[in-house]
């Protein structure tokens, strides 16, 4: 089984999708592992996103995932990574194919609200960051 995390961000949060994105998660066939509701510091919106640190948006980008609550939710599924991802849509939701979380509820590329890792070991690299293993249950 892979593991990817999903964020639901502030906007995601702010529109009160939460109920919506979970449903979708487990009419999905993925596996909640964990699941937590926190308000991101500036410093670990950044680590997070450390990747994108020469984009011209990681500004906005790290001042916007530390600008609400967020709800964070390590998943485990076949595929998990790729599913997900197709799930969610294109970054862009006006890019983002019909039925997809972000054509449905995305306001733009920055408030776009959910994330999903984009590799199988980012996947475990960013679950880590914020759930111990003991928060991580596999049982169904
Ligand atoms: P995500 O795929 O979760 O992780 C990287 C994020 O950077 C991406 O979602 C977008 O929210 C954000 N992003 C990408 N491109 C832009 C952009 N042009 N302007 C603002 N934010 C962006």
């Amino acid at each position: 089984m892979e593991r990817t995390l999903c964020i639901i961000k502030p906007d995601g949060v702010q529109s009160k999708v939460v109920g919506k994105v979970i449903d979708r998660i487990e009419q999905e066939g993925f596996t909640i592992l964990g699941m937590k509701r926190a308000r991101l510091s500036k410093a670990v919106a950044e680590d997070f996103y450390a990747v994108h640190k020469e984009r011209p948006f990681f500004g906005e980008l790290c001042e916007f995932m530390s600008s609400g609550p967020v709800v964070l939710i390590a998943l485990a599924r076949d595929n998990a990574i790729n599913h997900w991802r197709t799930v969610i849509g294109a970054t862009n939701p006006a890019e983002a194919d019909d039925g997809t979380i972000r054509k449905l509820y995305a306001r733009s590329k920055g408030e776009n609200t959910v994330h999903g890792s984009d590799s199988v070991e980012n996947g475990i690299l960013e679950i880590s960051k914020f759930f111990s293993e003991m928060e991580l249950i596999e049982q169904k």
